[in-house]
């Protein structure tokens, strides 16, 4: 697979000269204020289209072979866009096909950007042109490193090209009527195929009434996504080998990205965060998630392609970095495992819905700047750090299952607490906790590719749908000594959305020593707790399991109230050589730590730091070096075990030292055993 070659870490971000063409004077001036940032990469041409292609099949490359000799001429490496995130007013007025349909199966006229139809021929067609033309003209320019293809990949098209291929895809995947009715349960409701021209997408105006289907909607605008990828890659591959990248989202669920991910040779992501006034740990550690998860996506190196230097346009509440934490949250995508920080854009355009979104350069033009100077203290900081480029990322022992399919059914399924089934709400519960107690965790999801061997401790929150045989992996990684901790709502129906018959959870009662659950859902203002057998009692909430019958041989908690009292929801089950823990409750970030602490009495988890940290620090470790970073409002107290030096000011840091709201330091390491 072909690889970014780059011995240092990058730092820069969208650049659109396109927007300034007629401003020499400015284009001049970018070169040397990137340079004044320590800006070394920056992405160019993602939303070009029109100016590289004005008519159909008459091009202009003048501009960019400028912008692109002129960036390597300042030592400036490209990550070189195709257009496809946008498409030319041309094309939509001349082949309305190209535009989306939406799902009351009414097209879309010329306008905004994502809204094109990735099953038409047409707009594959031309993609692969001009894709192809900018391989031949640069893809083997030396300033250029990497391919980025399109632009956010997102969105559901319902138009009849894209009916059309979903019947084609389901009788691939069912091949007969008979087997697609048995599986999406269509007797329900008379829902019943008898052609396969009569299945529309599902549609408010028809269909949404089957999550079967909904699942297999989902599956295949995934396909059609992986595709168009796909094709993109292959108009450049004649003329380049350079690796390819897509840019993904934030908690995104309208692809799977693991099939996505199949076809890119790196991960790279736009991270977002809501950024408050008062304490920004819930916000990162969201962000470290998604981090963890990009980087578990192919077990290497990410990266941060877009991020904001200092506040967005898009937020409810356009909130800017307070002092420290342009630094902070970058270290924190670097340490995650991430090979840049890039940041959407370079310079501030006059008009459009994004005039007034943050960048590096503001109207004013001026580099005497608070953001200016954030981001070149950031650009500065990776050049200390760039050792952290060379040395391979360790594996995380600990493992949490995040599943985009069991994400679909989970927002499909009609129970529960309507509004917040969503497993990946679960997911951040567990990683947050887990890194305030200093333990780092991969993200995967269920299929054959997640090896759960490779893990002391497999979490599996919320995994209502098994799929891939996931009950059977799991019984024998615990079998054969493998430790797993499972949440409510788990095991209940299989890859086509189908309830499981028998025993829940499916395949794994025994593993567990609990059977049958019964599911509630609390009313915000109720009350259930949970007594610990370590005497603590921590809050329920949302939703709750009452296990119809329990064999685990050790009970760590039981409800202490309502018609559930003493009933045990928190339990350890020795199976095999191994350890199964289960919470039958759905409880906060705060009580996870104490349910996390008590599973690490039995299950050893390696913690980045050897000193406690203070609430909303939290430690993240990469090649010889630990970040500690101070998410809370206030100052905190950082009480290590012996004085360090900060790599990042080469100040010593006594034993115990004050780290303000917002800020970071970089230490050496502690070395294990
Ligand atoms: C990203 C997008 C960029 C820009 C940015 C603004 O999602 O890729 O083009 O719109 O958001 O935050």
């Amino acid at each position: 697979m072909p690889e970014i070659s780059s011995p240092v870490l990058w730092h820069g971000g969208d650049y659109n000269p396109d927007q300034w063409l007629d401003r020499p004077d400015i284009l001049e001036q970018d070169l040397l204020l990137m340079q004044k940032a320590h800006v070394n990469c920056v992405s160019v041409g993602i939303f070009s289209w029109s100016l590289l292609e004005p008519e159909e099949g008459v091009f202009n490359f003048a501009w960019l072979d400028s912008v692109i000799d002129r960036l390597y001429a300042h030592g400036i490496s490209v990550c070189l866009a195709t257009p496809s995130g946008a498409r030319p007013a041309w094309m939509a007025e001349k082949y309305p096909e190209v535009m989306r349909t939406d799902a009351q199966f009414v097209r879309r006229r010329f306008g905004g950007r994502h809204n094109h139809c990735l099953t038409s021929p047409v707009y594959r067609e031309k993609v692969k042109r001009i894709d192809g033309r900018l391989a031949e003209r640069y893809g083997k320019h030396p300033a250029v490193k990497l391919w980025h293809i399109g632009n956010e990949f997102g969105g559901y098209c319902y138009c009849d090209l894209c009916k059309k291929a979903f019947q084609e895809w389901l009788k691939e995947k069912y091949t007969t009527l008979d087997e697609l009715n048995r599986r999406w349960w269509g007797a329900f409701w008379s829902h019943r195929y008898s052609r396969w021209e009569q299945i529309d997408p599902p549609s408010p105006l028809g269909e949404t009434s089957n999550p079967s289907m909904q699942l297999d909607y989902a599956r295949f605008m995934t396909a059609q996504c992986a595709s168009f990828i796909r094709e993109e890659r292959e108009a450049i591959r004649p003329f380049s080998s350079l690796p390819v990248t897509v840019n993904m989202m934030w908690d995104f669920a309208d692809y799977d990205y693991h099939t996505l991910a199949k076809e890119v040779d790196v991960i790279s992501w736009d991270a977002y965060p809501y950024f408050t006034g008062a304490s920004n740990l819930k916000t990162l550690a969201e962000a470290c998630m998604n981090h963890d998860f990009m980087r578990s996506l192919k077990d290497a190196p990410f990266l941060m392609i877009e991020s904001s230097p200092s506040k967005v346009n898009w937020h409810p509440v356009n909130h800017l970095k307070r002092p420290g934490m342009h630094l902070t949250s970058s270290l924190l995508a670097v340490f995650s495992g991430s090979d840049s920080v890039m940041y959407f854009q370079w310079r501030k355009g006059r008009g459009g819905s994004e005039a007034f979104h943050g960048a590096v350069m503001d109207h004013s033009g001026r580099d005497d700047t608070r953001v200016f100077r954030d981001v070149t203290e950031v650009g500065d900081a990776l050049i200390r750090l760039s050792d952290l480029k060379a040395q391979p990322l360790e594996k995380a022992k600990v493992l949490i299952v995040s599943d985009t399919e069991n994400r679909w059914a989970c927002l499909n399924v009609q129970t529960g607490y309507q509004g917040k089934m969503d497993p990946i709400l679960e997911a951040h519960r567990h990683h947050q906790a887990l890194m305030q107690l200093g333990v780092r965790c991969d993200v995967k999801d269920m299929s054959e590719d997640t090896r759960l061997e490779d893990y002391d401790l497999v979490i599996c929150p919320q995994l209502f749908m098994y799929r891939e045989h996931f009950d059977k992996r799991l019984e024998s990684y615990v079998r054969n000594g493998g430790c797993v901790f499972q949440t409510c709502f788990s095991g209940i129906v299989d890859g086509d959305d189908l309830a499981y018959l028998g025993t829940a959870p499916h395949g794994t009662a025994q593993v567990f020593g609990i059977r049958d659950p019964e599911l509630d859902a609390l009313y915000p203002e109720e009350t259930i707790t949970l007594r610990l057998a370590t005497g603590e009692s921590i809050p329920a909430m949302e939703i709750c399991e009452y296990p119809e019958d329990v064999t685990a041989d050790t009970v760590l908690g039981v409800y202490e109230t309502d018609f559930c009292q003493s009933l045990p929801c928190f339990t350890l089950n020795h199976y095999g050589a191994g350890l199964a823990f289960y919470l039958a409750a759905r409880v906060d970030t705060e009580a996870l730590k104490t349910v996390y602490e008590r599973i690490f009495r039995d299950v050893p988890v390696e913690r980045t730091v050897d000193f406690p940290l203070p609430k909303d620090v939290v430690a993240l470790s990469r090649g010889a070096s630990t970040l500690i970073a101070n998410l809370g409002a206030g100052t905190r107290l950082i009480k290590m075990t012996s004085p360090a030096s900060d790599r990042l000011s080469g100040a010593l840091l006594n034993e115990s030292f004050a780290l303000e709201s917002g800020r970071c330091v970089v230490i050496a390491r502690k070395q294990n055993g």
